[in-house]
């Protein structure tokens, strides 16, 4: 498949991914990024699942998206384990551990702050304020698009490179045998740096008509770093059609599942009728049609 960026074609389907993904062919994606439905946490908008039932549920979804993702794709997923009867439940480092036995490589973990939790106390712990984005390949080389994310330098390399002693801008052998003065070194003069791995966003659930949406520049990010234009990327569980809104808005191409007619509509709603999406009716013709686009039928 080699859809250029003036031929995006991107779809939503309905159904459980389990199912639907089984309709694509092998290696037919770039990226996957997605947040699963939480154990139990919005069971009274789209169903839950048991946190003790989670890794079960999960492995049939995670084993298609292995097969359909690329060699050179990556899986972001974004999730938080809920607290159960006063502890963190271990249902999400279950799953890491499952995830790397089914074939996937945990390659990273990137932290979502979300600037703007809701304040609350709890008797043991604090607010929340932060969720995973785990990073999982198929292999150890994969693309990244390292410059596209780059940051601007700010006041850090005004203060900390300016009080870099004489000795810390040359490389001294003998100093405790670690390059890192080098390495700072080496950024001075320049305005950009590379990120962390921790990203700062506010939530923004409140206008989008799901309880659950994360704020688009998170897929964005995910999706300029991962893919290139004209890359395929795939939201699973695409709920409101956050990931749709992102990746069109960086000419990928997307596919969105979700098991809900509500937000299959609520996502379809995203897709700019200037790239050519027809709306059909029914959720087995639009798959058929999905398959055969991935497979440049
Ligand atoms: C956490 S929400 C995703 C929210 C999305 N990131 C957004 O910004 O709107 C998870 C979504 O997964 C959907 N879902 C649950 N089980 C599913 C399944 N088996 N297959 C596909 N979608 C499913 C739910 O209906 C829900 O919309």
């Amino acid at each position: 498949m080699n859809w250029a960026p003036s031929s995006l074609k991107s779809e939503i389907a309905l159904g459980d991914c389990a199912e639907v993904l089984q309709r694509f062919p092998d290696g037919c994606i770039d990226l996957i990024v997605t947040s699963p439905p939480y154990a139990d946490q919005r069971n009274s908008t789209y169903g839950g699942i048991h946190p003790d039932k989670y890794v079960e549920w999960m492995l049939p979804r995670t084993e298609q998206m292995l097969r359909v993702l690329k060699d050179s794709g990556s899986f972001v997923l974004n999730i938080k384990e809920k607290a159960v009867d006063g502890q963190r439940h271990t249902y999400v480092l279950e799953l890491i551990l499952a995830l790397k036995k089914q074939g996937w490589l945990w390659t990273e973990e990137y932290i979502w702050h979300k600037r703007n939790c809701y304040p609350g106390k709890w008797p043991n712990r604090f607010r929340d304020a932060w969720e995973r984005c785990l990073h999982f390949t198929k292999a150890r080389k994969f693309k990244m698009n390292q410059e596209s994310v780059m940051v601007p330098m700010g006041d850090w390399a005004q203060s900390r490179l300016k009080s870099l002693g004489k000795n810390d801008v040359v490389r001294h052998d003998s100093q405790v045998g670690n390059a890192f003065a080098k390495n700072i070194a080496n950024w001075q003069g320049r305005d950009k740096a590379f990120p962390t791995n921790v990203l700062h966003l506010a939530t923004e659930c409140g206008n989008k008509g799901h309880s659950a949406a994360f704020p688009q520049a998170l897929p964005q990010w995910f999706i300029k770093l991962f893919t290139d234009p004209g890359d395929v990327v795939l939201d699973p569980f695409v709920g409101s059609g956050t990931t749709v809104e992102a990746a069109l808005s960086l000419s990928r191409s997307v596919i969105g599942i979700d098991v809900l007619d509500e937000y299959v509509q609520m996502s379809r709603e995203k897709l700019m009728p200037s790239q050519g999406v027809l709306l059909e009716k029914t959720a087995k013709y639009k798959v058929d049609r999905i398959s055969k686009k991935v497979r440049n039928e």
